[in-house]
């Protein structure tokens, strides 16, 4: 289907969080599972009234991370798995009555390049009543008209160049449409899509600068690492006095789709 979504006013992230519970209403969030792991979601999962909780991630890194932030809610059986969707035995033959994907599909690229468009067909059989994705409308495409909205191409750009230099793998967004014809060829039919205006503020700027750092580091170009780093400090200081200016860079929307087996 072609999708109609209407804009929001964007929330907190745990404004995403309680939008999904309106969509759940009063059914049972029974067996969960976050695929897509980390301290945000399994921080809300674990407010949950849920069964029995499983996360994924493919990072050890973010296994310990889960698990000191959950620790105190965590109880027996819920489980912190780290492994790999493209892994075709990964929780193979279990269903789970609600699944998360809370950012998963962007993610993907550096676990398993060019699984993305499988994702959504490889969580089906563990998909028992309802899906929700959360992602992000890619923002580093083709070059917006408003000058906020360069602002932060520009500095998604600039983030990925580094990552790129250093040996690493940027995220790569999907669109909302793209998750939704992959959601429908993959066996779900959608219920319900949202969508919430991103409004960037002085976190974003400085979180996303600098995080080039170490990897600037990491270049053995000194000549290329150095030039890389001023024009960050130029990006910070123009991004920072629209941030000032106009309250925040408004560019770009996150995106909720709830899905059920079809
Ligand atoms: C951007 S983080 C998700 C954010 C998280 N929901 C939160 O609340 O902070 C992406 C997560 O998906 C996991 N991931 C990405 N690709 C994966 C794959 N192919 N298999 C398993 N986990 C994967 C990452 O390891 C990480 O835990």
């Amino acid at each position: 289907m072609a999708m109609t979504i209407a804009a929001q006013v964007r929330r907190p992230v745990s404004g995403l969080f309680q939008e999904i519970e309106t969509l759940q209403g009063e059914r049972p969030w029974g067996r969960m599972l976050d695929a897509g792991t980390g301290t945000h979601s399994i921080g809300w999962i674990g407010t949950l009234p849920t069964e029995q909780w499983t996360a994924v991630t493919g990072a050890d890194a973010h296994a310990v991370q889960v698990r000191d932030a959950i620790a105190r809610h965590r109880r027996e059986g819920d489980r912190i798995i780290v492994g790999n969707w493209a892994d075709s035995t990964l929780l193979a033959g279990e269903s789970y009555d609600s699944v998360l994907a809370d950012y998963l599909l962007g993610a993907i690229d550096g676990f398993a390049p060019y699984f993305q468009h499988r994702l959504f067909a490889r969580l089906r059989p563990l998909v028992g009543r309802r899906l929700y994705v959360v992602g992000l409308e890619p923002y580093v495409v083709g070059e917006p008209d408003s000058e906020a909205g360069r602002l932060v191409w520009e500095i998604g750009r600039f983030r990925d160049a580094c990552l790129l230099l250093a040996g690493e793998q940027p995220y790569r967004e999907y669109p909302s449409q793209w998750v939704v014809d992959h959601l429908e060829a993959s066996g779900y039919r959608i219920i319900a899509a949202k969508r919430f205006a991103n409004r960037y503020k002085e976190r974003f700027v400085n979180s996303q600068i600098d995080m080039c750092a170490p990897r600037l580091a990491r270049i053995a170009d000194r000549g290329l690492a150095d030039a890389l780093a001023a024009r960050g400090e130029a990006l910070r200081a123009e991004a920072l006095a629209l941030v000032a200016s106009a309250n925040g860079l408004r560019h770009g929307f996150d995106y909720i789709l709830a899905a059920e087996p079809a």
